[in-house]
């Protein structure tokens, strides 16, 4: 096992449509191995393929905050066949550090993938869960959360970014509050 390097923002490899995974082998066990180890120290609670340059539709989530390490979903190909209600979130990513932004989701839903052994997983997620789904599947779609906000907001950051770097500096009163458990993925 080994802690990867985590890419960020502009790479091109963040901004694709990552492929399909077909194999099913001790290939696929070590990457998932190595995300969900690069996921830990990065202090994460989901991690994507693409985010370590790798550009398949893998990810791990680890949502369970206070049992870290309880319940880590190995998921290969997710997708989300139902989605309910509308919750908004504070949310930063790994692969932007410094940038929080309140992210409007889907509140519910159900998602299908397959774990590391090619059998049909089934989640109902709600909250906490649901949006670190939800943000992990965006990652295999080349879908950042600064593609989530508003263009004006996006325009915004991506001027900073581009100027000063990552970590990005956010203004005190850009930060917010921080009532709820921020995610990081
Ligand atoms: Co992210």
């Amino acid at each position: 096992m080994a802690i990867r390097h985590i890419i960020y923002y502009p790479d091109p490899v963040l901004l694709k449509k990552a492929d399909t995974v077909s194999g099913f082998n001790a290939e696929l066990n070590n990457i998932f191995d190595d995300m969900v180890e690069t996921m830990f120290a990065a202090k994460g609670v989901g991690l994507a393929a693409p985010q370590i340059g790798i550009s398949m539709r893998i990810a791990v989530i680890d949502a369970d905050i206070e049992n870290r390490g309880s319940r880590i979903l190995r998921l290969v190909n997710p997708v989300i066949i139902e989605a309910k209600g509308k919750i908004s979130w504070r949310e930063g990513c790994l692969s932007i550090p410094g940038l929080d932004l309140d992210v409007e989701r889907r509140e519910r839903v159900v998602m299908e993938a397959l774990n590391e052994n090619g059998d049909t997983i089934r989640e109902e997620a709600s909250g906490f869960l649901a949006i670190a789904i939800q943000h992990e599947i965006d990652h295999l779609d080349g879908t950042l959360i600064l593609e989530r906000v508003s263009a004006l907001k996006r325009n915004f950051y991506r001027k900073k970014i581009m100027k000063h770097g990552l970590p990005l500096v956010m203004d005190e009163q850009d930060r917010g509050s921080q009532e709820r458990t921020q995610l990081r993925g």
